[in-house]
């Protein structure tokens, strides 16, 4: 650690503690003060978010000649990776189901990147039908495809079912994805190098593995198991993929993107509700990533050359990370896989 670095990490608690003495003692003095131990208190906030700040990614790598599909990035952290990679010239794929709300973000992408080469494609991760659809006519429009984000998700929904009978967490957020990576193999391969990102959550810490035994949840059901269960899919997603994809070129990756103020918890009714949203602003901003923030992670794996070689690895903050006990057995993922096939190629149905 630099010197530099060193004073900048001493002066956080420092300026932190330094800041609530002069609050707590304005306060404490005399009421005439209160005006001011309240802006001490909240500058002081504000300048230890500033201080703190989340790892960014640096990286100044170009996409000129690149193609990259992004899943679910009308909005949060997928649209804020879709405008990064537009912005270092990419060829922007935004795969989202909902056409009006994607060529309203791709509009606001355009806007502020100046950018012709966003285009917007139905996919509807919750049907196989659509997933086809999309691949169909990637694979026959798209000459290259060099990064693959399979970014899109739905968290804690009440019980709900997929296009195909699958319980719609575990069926949108590992499954369907499980089924556009796999059409789009070919095209990854002829491009390579290249990279599978696949944005999971350290939810998955709260599984503690893959309920093969019910699968679909049809005997008990309970939407944050469900939730954990399909991000801990996503990490043994990836540790599979890097096994089957050795020598190919292409490599995978799978992240925990922090905890990012986004539209995710749009099902929990109390955290969605808009007056609690807007009394909680300010604690929001403290508490959560923003968008960008959230971002970054997934920008790493996305673009760090550094990275180019290394496949299978789970990474937060930018940095690797090691997943849950469960999330490295390969076994649990080997298992996944094949019952993953099964379902994705209808020989087993529910
Ligand atoms: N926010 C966090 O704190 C956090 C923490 C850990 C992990 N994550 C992960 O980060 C990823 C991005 O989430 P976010 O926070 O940016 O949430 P978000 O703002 O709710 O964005 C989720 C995106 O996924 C799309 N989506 C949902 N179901 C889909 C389907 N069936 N087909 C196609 N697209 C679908 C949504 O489209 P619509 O707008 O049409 O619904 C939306 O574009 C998710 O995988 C999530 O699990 C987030």
């Amino acid at each position: 650690m630099s010197f530099i670095t060193f004073l900048k990490k001493l002066s956080v608690p420092v300026i932190t503690g330094g800041f609530m003495i002069a609050g707590t003692t304005a306060l404490g003095l005399c009421t005439v003060y209160t005006d001011t131990a309240i802006v001490a208190l909240v500058g002081g906030g504000f300048l230890v978010r500033e201080l703190i700040g989340y790892a960014k990614y640096n990286g100044k790598e170009k996409l000129n000649g690149k193609t990259i599909v992004i899943t679910g990035c009308n909005t949060g952290i997928g649209f804020e990776t879709a405008k990064d990679l537009a912005f270092r010239g990419g060829r922007i794929i935004m795969a989202c189901r909902d056409m009006a709300r994607c060529e309203a973000a791709a509009q606001n992408i355009k806007d502020t990147v100046d950018s012709n080469n966003i285009v917007c494609k139905k996919l509807d991760l919750s049907s196989f039908e659509s997933i086809r659809a999309f691949c169909d006519d990637f694979n026959r429009t798209e000459s290259r495809l060099d990064i693959l984000i399979n970014n899109a998700g739905v968290m804690m929904c009440p019980k709900m079912l997929t296009k195909d009978g699958l319980e719609m967490q575990l069926g949108t957020n590992h499954f369907g994805h499980f089924l556009l990576t796999n059409l789009l193999l070919d095209k990854l391969k002829a491009s390579s190098p290249s990279r599978i990102v696949v944005v999971s959550s350290r939810a998955h810490l709260r599984s503690k593995g893959i309920n093969f035994d019910d699968i679909n949840s049809d005997n008990s059901y309970d939407k944050m198991k469900a939730y954990a269960q399909s991000k801990l899919a996503n990490v043994l997603h990836v540790k599979e993929l890097a096994k089957r994809l050795e020598g190919t070129g292409v490599t995978a990756y799978s992240l925990h993107p922090g905890v990012v103020d986004t539209e995710l918890p749009r099902h929990i009714g109390v955290f969605y509700n808009p007056i609690v949203l807007f009394l909680a602003a300010p604690f929001r901003y403290f508490l959560f990533k923003t968008a960008s923030e959230g971002a970054q992670t997934t920008l790493a794996c996305a673009l760090n050359p550094a990275w180019e070689t290394v496949t299978g690895k789970y990474y937060s903050d930018c940095k690797e990370k090691e997943p849950s006990a469960p999330a490295q057995d390969v076994d649990a993922a080997k298992h996944l896989w094949d019952v993953s096939m099964e379902i994705t190629e209808g020989k087993r149905t529910f």
